[in-house]
């Protein structure tokens, strides 16, 4: 295996400094005029995930049309059932023109790696190189809204027209909207009976300096932090959005989860992992947070799916966490969180892809993290007997993961044989 690094064609040059996070909603409206002068018509498979119904409801609507015209395209768009998924409403007509030319210029294509494979780029190029329909399971912890400074960011161009690092969007909504453009893009590369699992947290909206990692965060809440407001590489403010108000929960995963099922996938379960250890708030108006969010999603209404591993896989690879989890598999994960100390500032612990891996693979099939950070997925993937593609933006990172799996792959193990003495789990000496 020879990785190679590769150029994408959607990403900005790396920028000096990270734009702060002012989340005011911008004023545009909707321009039905701009529907007379086009004389193009759209498939409804086209048109159905960017207007939130199923194809079968855009024919429902339209009188059984299987090619659309610009007028009934906007007729969806008045329909009381319309919902924004990754386009908004005003930009529509534009990106379903573009759409066909897209991302064509791509010129990587992902071979498949015997084992494992850690690709520096952009998620949406790369994934949009990877064969259609050769990966069994994508398993990712992505950005968070507005909360981590990552090395190396850059900006990606958006299909909504915005140009800006993925997490720092300017409202949750265009987070939102962008996750569902990366969930659209990897959808592609899936199996029809493969699963997505996606780890995402949510945001309150507060003023607050965006930091590195969760150590750096805490010493700020003790007092230690020395740097002041203006010291910090990007700072999130909480003022000017259309509904949202100083201090609430934006209900993220909720709304990734809506919009991924109006896009065409099934969410078969938002699941909750409820964390053992979590940092402390000083809040004195709400309860503290100690979850996070799995969304668990699907192409077809039964996925590939595996019950008993959760009974006969070690807990630090994703089997039943004795003392904290009962025989039930429910939709309660009561994991560790990750120990860190691998170089990332926001690793998830081997568990959780363990474990999501377990549940939906089989031994050979493929694994694919767009956003793999320090690698925990392609070790969790390699523990399962799993081939492997990791996607990363930063090259630190990238160093880091293939650096990990390298090593796991060169010890020749038996994966499932050997385990915590090779692997980087929590607890273990390595
Ligand atoms: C939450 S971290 C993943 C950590 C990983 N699960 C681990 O255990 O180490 C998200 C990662 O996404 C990367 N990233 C951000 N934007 C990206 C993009 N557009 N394409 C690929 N990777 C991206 C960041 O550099 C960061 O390493």
């Amino acid at each position: 295996m020879t990785p190679t690094n590769s150029a994408t064609p959607t990403m900005k040059p790396s920028q000096p400094s990270i734009p702060d996070i002012k989340p005011r909603t911008p004023v545009v409206s909707f321009d039905r005029e701009q529907f007379d002068s086009v004389n193009r018509v759209f498939a409804v498979e086209q048109v159905a995930p960017i207007v939130g119904m199923s194809p079968a409801f855009v024919r429902r609507v339209t009188g059984q049309a299987d090619l659309l015209s610009p007028r009934e395209v906007l007729m969806l768009l008045d329909q009381d059932a319309f919902r924004e998924t990754y386009i908004p409403r005003s930009r529509i007509l534009a990106f379903l023109q573009d759409d066909a030319t897209r991302r064509t210029e791509q010129v990587v294509v992902v071979p498949n790696p015997e084992t494992w494979d850690v690709r520096l780029g952009n998620a949406l190029d790369l994934a949009a190189a990877i064969p259609m329909s050769s990966v069994q399971c994508v398993v990712t912890s992505t950005p968070y809204w507005g909360m981590r400074v990552y090395e190396d960011m850059q900006s990606v161009v958006w299909a909504d027209g915005d140009v800006c690092p993925y997490g720092h969007e300017q409202t949750p909504e265009g987070f939102v909207r962008h996750t569902v453009e990366m969930l659209v893009a990897v959808s592609r590369v899936l199996t029809d009976d493969g699963s997505i699992w996606w780890n995402v947290m949510d945001t309150f909206m507060t003023r607050t300096q965006i930091r590195g990692n969760a150590a750096e965060a805490l010493r700020a809440m003790q007092g230690k932090d020395a740097k002041r407001w203006h010291d910090h590489a990007s700072r999130r403010y909480s003022a000017g959005h259309a509904f949202l108000k100083d201090g609430e929960q934006c209900l993220i995963p909720q709304m990734i989860a809506e919009r991924a099922s109006r896009a065409g996938l099934y969410v078969k379960t938002v699941i909750t992992w409820a964390k053992r250890s979590s940092m402390p708030e000083p809040q004195n108006s709400r309860v503290s947070r100690n979850l996070e969010y799995v969304l668990h999603l699907a192409k077809q209404r039964a996925p590939k799916f595996f019950r008993e591993p959760y009974l006969d896989t070690p807990a630090e690879f994703g089997g039943r966490n004795n003392g904290w989890e009962t025989e039930k598999l429910s939709d309660v994960w009561t994991l560790n969180t990750s120990v860190g100390g691998k170089g990332h500032g926001a690793q998830f612990p081997v568990a959780l892809p363990g474990r999501c891996i377990a549940l939906t693979t089989e031994p050979g099939d493929f694994v694919l993290d767009p956003f793999v950070g320090s690698g925990t997925s392609g070790i969790a993937a390699l523990h399962h007997q799993c081939r492997f593609i990791g996607i990363e933006l930063s090259g630190e990172y990238v160093d880091i993961s293939r650096r990990r799996l390298a090593a796991l792959a060169a010890s020749g193990a038996d994966v499932a044989r050997s385990a915590p003495a090779l692997f980087d789990v929590e607890g273990s000496a390595s």
